[in-house]
């Protein structure tokens, strides 16, 4: 199953649109709070596949009966470009534990490369939701890097993958070296070109370097 949230009119495409102006990317503080206010908006879409239970509230007049949400959430992002979302999405499953999954690009002599996996900091996510993000998916590599390694600290209930643009090709590769039962993937918007370096077109840049400044 594939939710593409851009679908649907909303305050969404304003904060998107933002992400991806060449003028107010410049900004990064504005820039990472976007990807932020995204991750609040994905965890209250997200919440909707949730299960919930009744429970009886106190109020200070009286009981009220509300349906509220009874699921353990791991939110799971890969460093570093997925910090800012991550944290939006902790905003609001403000009890979830979290993991995160260090890996980078390794060029080789002729210009192509090798997602590289480092380290995971993950709780045991058996019988868990887990809620795995990553700003861009351009190639898909490594989303299936992060998610195997995952999946390595026990088999989830369900899976949500999460990314604010995704390519046609990343989507198709994820699906196909996933095993999608019980994975759905959000993504805020979805592109259709793809660089040889695996940029997504028009995307919106290299969200690492947007949100915390260029590196070596
Ligand atoms: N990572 C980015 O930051 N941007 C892309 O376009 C693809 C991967």
């Amino acid at each position: 199953m594939v939710h593409i949230l851009a679908k649907g009119n909303s305050l969404l495409n304003q904060f998107i649109a933002e992400l991806r102006d060449k003028e107010i990317q410049k900004d990064s503080l504005r820039f990472r709070r976007n990807m932020e206010r995204i991750g609040e908006i994905f965890a209250y879409e997200i919440s909707k596949q949730f299960e919930y239970k009744q429970k009886k509230i106190t109020t200070p007049l009286g009981i009220s009966e509300m349906s509220l949400p009874d699921s353990k959430i791991v939110n799971a992002t890969i460093l570093r470009a997925g910090l800012p979302f991550h944290y939006g999405l902790l905003n609001y499953f403000d009890s979830a534990e979290n993991a995160f999954i260090s890996a980078h690009r390794k060029y080789h002599k002729d210009g192509s490369f090798t997602i590289q996996f480092e380290h995971l900091s993950s709780p045991d996510i058996e019988g868990k939701i887990l809620v795995l993000s990553d700003p861009m998916l351009a190639s898909g590599a490594s989303m299936e890097i992060a998610y195997k390694a995952l999946i390595e600290r026990g088999t989830p209930e369900h899976t949500h993958i999460a990314t604010i643009i995704a390519s046609n090709q990343g989507i198709n590769y994820v699906k196909k070296h996933i095993n999608m039962k019980n994975v759905t993937i959000w993504a805020g918007d979805v592109d259709d070109e793809l660089t040889s370096k695996s940029y997504i077109v028009p995307g919106l840049g290299d969200a690492g370097d947007l949100a915390f400044g260029s590196k070596m």
